[in-house]
């Protein structure tokens, strides 16, 4: 009888410790494919806001920069989970290309040029994006 008890106790934390991972399994599962989870670490966010932004969110002047790029709709919800991997991998294009800020505008204001390691930041950033975003 009391190996029947044991017999049963283990079977039932096995199942219980079973359930659990596959439960924690999922969750990150889902957690790592949501385009809300596009992370923007402190250093990254900052380059953005010096550099980018004017041209690249909701408020900016330029209509054609900020239809191309909105950094607000990874967050909002507008860009889907596809359309959001795209855009950051035309981030690394262009700034592999030396493409943004755009030239015109550097002539202007050159303080708002990436350095090296702004650029190679940012272009790593995109690319682990786009890999937890495409759960690879
Ligand atoms: C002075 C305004 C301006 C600034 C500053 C600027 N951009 Fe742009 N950006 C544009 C314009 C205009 C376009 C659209 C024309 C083009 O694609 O070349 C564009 C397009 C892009 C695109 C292409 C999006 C697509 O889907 O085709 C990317 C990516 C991009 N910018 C990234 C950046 C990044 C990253 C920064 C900061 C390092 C930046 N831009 C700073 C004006 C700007």
């Amino acid at each position: 009888m009391k190996n029947l008890t044991a017999l049963c106790l283990t079977v039932v934390f096995i199942t219980f410790s079973y359930m659990m991972l596959s439960f924690s399994v999922k969750s990150d599962y889902q957690a790592i494919i949501n385009v809300d989870n596009i992370e923007f670490p402190e250093e990254v966010q900052t380059i953005l806001d010096n550099k980018c932004m004017t041209c690249h969110n909701t408020e900016a002047k330029n209509f054609k920069s900020k239809s191309k790029l909105n950094f607000d709709k990874f967050s909002n919800g507008d860009y889907s989970q596809g359309k959001a991997g795209k855009k950051l991998g035309k981030i690394t294009k262009k700034l592999d290309e030396n493409k943004m800020p755009p030239e015109k505008y550097l002539k202007k204001h050159p303080e708002k040029k990436l350095t090296k390691e702004e650029s190679d930041l940012l272009k790593s950033w995109a690319n682990n994006q786009k890999k937890i975003l495409s759960g690879k």
